[in-house]
């Protein structure tokens, strides 16, 4: 009996090990893998400042005519919850230092920033912005 109650609290150590080891890795690696494919596609050094005058930089909505911008959905502080401007639905904050579940995936990095660059620019955003973008978020 004992040693299961033993053998239970050794597998749940691991395991808890485990998520708090591969959180913050998972994390470096998809932004590592990310700029470096950004890399590949011709983008030069990556500049958190870039990022963060275009997090804000307000294009015109084609839907409303309302200006847009990064922050209209995700909040000008990136550690603070955003709320979609049309659906209205809350927005976990994208600070990996409030949320560490951020950039923790390239697929859904770059699922995102095609159809958010769309939706708030009208344009893909360049191998160039998106590497800013990773490196001004992942400074939050
Ligand atoms: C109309 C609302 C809206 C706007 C404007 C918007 N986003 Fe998003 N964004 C979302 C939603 C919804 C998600 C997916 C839900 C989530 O991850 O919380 C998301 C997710 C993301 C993610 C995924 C991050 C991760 O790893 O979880 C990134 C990166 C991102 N957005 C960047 C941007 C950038 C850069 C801009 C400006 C060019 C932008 N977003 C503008 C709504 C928006």
């Amino acid at each position: 009996m004992s040693r299961i109650i033993y053998r239970h609290s050794v597998i749940a150590l691991a395991i808890g090990a485990l998520s708090l080891a591969t959180l913050p890795a998972a994390q470096a690696d998809a932004v590592a893998d990310a700029l470096a494919n950004y890399k590949t596609q011709g983008a030069g050094t990556f500049d958190a400042q870039a990022g963060a005058r275009r997090w804000s930089e307000n294009f015109t909505d084609a839907e409303s005519g309302k200006p847009i911008n990064c922050a209209s959905c995700h909040h000008q502080d990136l550690r603070k919850p955003g709320q979609h401007i049309r659906t209205l639905k809350p927005i976990e904050p994208m600070a990996p230092s409030a949320n560490p579940q951020r950039l923790t995936d390239v697929k859904k990095i770059e699922k995102w920033f095609l159809r958010n660059c769309k939706g708030t620019w009208a344009r893909a955003c360049t191998p160039q912005e998106k590497g800013d973008f990773l490196v001004y978020i992942q400074s939050q």
